[in-house]
């Protein structure tokens, strides 16, 4: 496989695969000489249409420690401002013979159709609410290092599951790996189909978060529910917001995650996502290291390599 494009399709010895290569890089990113030069040569675009902290900055740092020349495209300052599409972007950064194309997009199935008009490996950075493949490898290496074989764990992703490609990789990676998936959250905020996913649904996280190993929180995504019920951030922070009162359901070893930007006070009280319970800075170490071993794996399959 030359892209990556979501978790779907992936097997698990494919996605364990990814974490053990993952755990090298950890190991690396933690020396004072963080450099390889597997990517020596190779040209690694990142094209990101819409706003970005954490995935951004971890795909340059690990283009870069792996040797390869990055280029961040400022797609604010492209022709994109003066109309241009994103198949005619595609084709014109394609015709300067990159190696690696990351790439984010508001639009879901975006990165697919792009992946098939360039010759070069793309990997998808987020595409709308479709799939974020990196962020559920970064969470899965995360709970791994914290709590040994994913198989059997009890994972309550809670909150915003509609707008969140977050959520649709993290079901797909966790159920592959053997955990027990539950999903939290009104039901204005869960896909139509809900009931298809390998998922227990929850409305209430009394419920949801009973003998939980993993409460996984997800950010309310305002900017995508123009039009549509955008609930009051008081209520829902009293319902669906986690504080330590409802953290107390989950099991007395639990842990917290959030994939960030966080909304603290909106899906999180401050005392949880600062508190000793939480993995949300480790997720975003880990996430160096899973976009270095996705770069490298994908490395291996260029020509000539
Ligand atoms: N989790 C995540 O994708 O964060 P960014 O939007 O900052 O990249």
């Amino acid at each position: 496989r030359r892209d990556l494009i979501g978790i779907e399709g992936l097997s698990a010895p494919e996605i364990t695969g990814l974490l053990d290569l993952a755990e090298e890089f950890v190991v690396l990113n933690r020396q004072i000489e963080k450099k390889r030069t597997t990517l020596r040569g190779r040209t690694q675009i990142n094209l990101f249409f819409e706003a970005s902290t954490r995935t951004q900055s971890s795909f340059e740092i690990a283009g870069k420690r792996l040797g390869a020349d990055v280029m961040n495209m400022s797609v604010g300052n492209s022709s994109v401002k003066k109309g241009e599409t994103l198949i005619d972007t595609a084709m014109t950064l394609n015709a300067m013979h990159p190696d690696l194309l990351v790439v984010r997009h508001q639009s879901s199935g975006a990165v697919a159709l792009l992946a098939r008009k360039v010759d070069c490996c793309v990997i998808n950075a987020g595409d709308g609410a479709h799939e974020h493949p990196t962020q559920a490898l970064l969470d899965a290496l995360t709970i791994r290092r914290n709590k040994g074989p994913i198989t059997g764990l009890v994972v309550a992703i809670c909150g915003d599951v509609l707008h969140s490609r977050v959520a649709r990789s993290n079901i797909l990676l966790l159920h592959t790996l053997g955990a027990q998936v539950r999903v939290v959250a009104p039901s204005t905020l869960l896909p139509a189909g809900i009931q298809h996913f390998p998922v227990e649904v929850h409305r209430s996280m009394e419920s949801g978060l009973e003998g939980a190993d993993i409460v996984m929180m997800l950010r309310l995504q305002r900017e995508r529910m123009a039009g549509s019920f955008i609930p009051s951030v008081k209520e829902y922070f009293h319902y669906y917001g986690l504080d330590e009162a409802k953290l107390k359901r989950a099991k007395p070893d639990a842990l917290v995650m959030h994939p960030g930007p966080m909304n603290r006070g909106v899906e999180i009280d401050s005392a949880v996502a600062d508190g000793a319970q939480s993995l949300i800075r480790e997720q975003v170490e880990m996430g160096v290291a899973v976009r270095m071993a996705v770069l490298d794996a994908l490395a291996r399959k260029l020509p000539n390599a």
